[in-house]
């Protein structure tokens, strides 16, 4: 396997004007639904990473004609939900869980059996949570020792509608369980605990299916949907993805001097916990030209440079800033003052364990970062200089992350296993060097 090092310079400051690539979530689901839609599906803006490209190949075995991507625009012929093919090889989804998890759900509902592999990392990462309520609506899934993949899926043409409350707050979990329920006789209602990412639910409304979202509490909402019915395809409008629009966020935010535009970013209400948590840090973002393009709010991100202060991050953005966490602790790295990270056992059973490996990359720039069980302590704007190693776990967050750090460190940082960037944010090391970053990236075999 290659071996893909980064090098970066420390210092620096980001100014100009950048797009980053499509949103992942809304690319992923934008293949799902087309494929089980009737008619054709015209999809703009999509992520040409190896995440969203698995879920596009594992379609396409399943005999449904798609055409792309070229520079982001892909055509589904959908088959509607009875129409897809029992695939002549197993499915393989390379690093990417939401393609695992939520492709389970529709598999659950097929009268063929398919099976599901995937990469190192995604080999050790828990199915058990989407293996238990697809095993209640009927689903038969044999898997490895504790639920890990591979996943042999029996689906079945005769699934049984459930209520369902989820474990933990998961919108992969919640997505599988409501693409079951399209196949299911009856009513599928899911109660999520937190709010979490509701791209499913905006995108089978716009394909013209009925769901209902109700608040239960401040936090809990129960979503439903009758199976049975059918999707409608229409054109899909993936806006750029705020997961990846964070690092440039954090970066502009760090590095004296800075002044970033970032266009045409994804501001859907369930995913901007980033931003509310950059501006308790005391960042300087503001929103110009907001709008909505197929259902999702979009806006231009401008960010300055500004003094940011620890702070004690509120449990109930969590969810809502799943995936930022590893830029998020380097953001506290460079803040004035302790950041206090808590109710986040999730990030241990992402790419890589989110705690662990970022705490081990920020001591290794110097930086007091404490992981707990549920989170980590940073005490920030203190960082020792030396030059440092950092062993990315294949994670691509991770690689990403540290890459920003470089903007406050005092040594090159120098970054292992950074070819699965490629998974969420092809053209990474460009964008970064074309705004002010100094990122060489180097092939070494392993
Ligand atoms: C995703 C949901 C989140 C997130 C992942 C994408 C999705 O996972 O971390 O990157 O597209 O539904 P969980 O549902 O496990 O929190």
């Amino acid at each position: 396997m290659k071996n893909i090092r980064f090098i970066i310079q420390p210092g620096g400051s980001l100014t100009g004007t950048i797009r980053v690539p499509g949103d992942k979530s809304i690319s992923h689901r934008s293949i799902m639904l087309g494929s089980i839609a009737e008619g054709t599906t015209s999809v703009t803006g999509f992520l040409e990473g190896d995440d969203s490209l698995a879920t596009l190949k594992a379609f396409q075995a399943m005999g449904v004609k798609i055409d792309g991507p070229h520079q982001g625009k892909v055509i589904i012929e959908g088959v509607g939900l009875k129409g897809l093919k029992a695939p002549s090889h197993a499915l393989n989804m390379g690093n990417s869980g939401t393609s695992m998890r939520l492709l389970s759900g529709i598999l659950a509902g097929q009268d063929f059996s398919c099976e599901l592999t995937g990469d190192a990392s995604l080999s050790k990462r828990p199915m058990k949570r989407v293996i238990d309520p697809l095993t209640q609506m009927g689903a038969t899934i044999a898997s490895e020792d504790k639920g890990l993949p591979p996943l042999k899926i029996q689906g079945s043409p005769k699934l049984k509608a459930i209520d369902y409350t989820l474990p933990m707050a998961s919108a992969q979990v919640k997505s599988c369980v409501l693409l079951a329920g399209l196949y299911a006789d009856g009513v599928t209602r899911v109660i999520e605990p937190a709010p979490t990412r509701d791209h499913t639910e905006r995108m089978l409304r716009g394909f013209g299916y009925e769901v209902q979202s109700e608040a239960l509490d401040k936090l809990a909402t129960r979503v439903t949907l009758k199976g049975g019915g059918k999707l409608k395809a229409g054109p899909i409008d993936v806006p750029s993805d705020i997961s990846s629009a964070a690092f440039y966020m954090v970066a502009a935010s760090i590095a004296p001097g800075s002044d970033l535009l970032i266009q045409h970013v994804g501001l859907n209400p369930t995913r901007t916990g980033i931003i509310d948590i950059l501006r308790l840090m005391g960042a300087d973002l503001t929103l110009e030209n907001e709008h909505e393009v197929g259902g999702e709010p979009v806006a231009d991100v401008r960010v300055r440079y500004a003094k940011l202060k620890g702070i004690q991050i509120p449990e109930a953005l969590v969810p809502l800033a799943i995936d930022e966490f590893p830029v998020l602790f380097v953001a506290a790295s460079a803040a004035e003052g302790t950041t206090v990270l808590t109710g986040a056992e999730e990030l241990r059973v992402k790419e890589s364990d989110r705690i662990q490996v970022m705490a081990d990359a920020l001591q290794a720039i110097g930086v007091d970062a404490q992981p707990t069980e549920d989170g980590m302590i940073i005490k920030g704007g203190q960082q020792v200089p030396q030059k440092s190693k950092i062993i990315s776990h294949h994670d691509h967050r991770i690689s990403m992350a540290m890459t920003v750090a470089a903007l406050t460190a005092v040594a090159p940082i120098e970054i292992e296993d950074c070819a699965n960037v490629n998974t969420s944010f092809p053209g990474f090391v460009e964008l970064a060097n074309s705004v002010g970053l100094k990122v060489v990236a180097q092939e070494a075999s392993e």
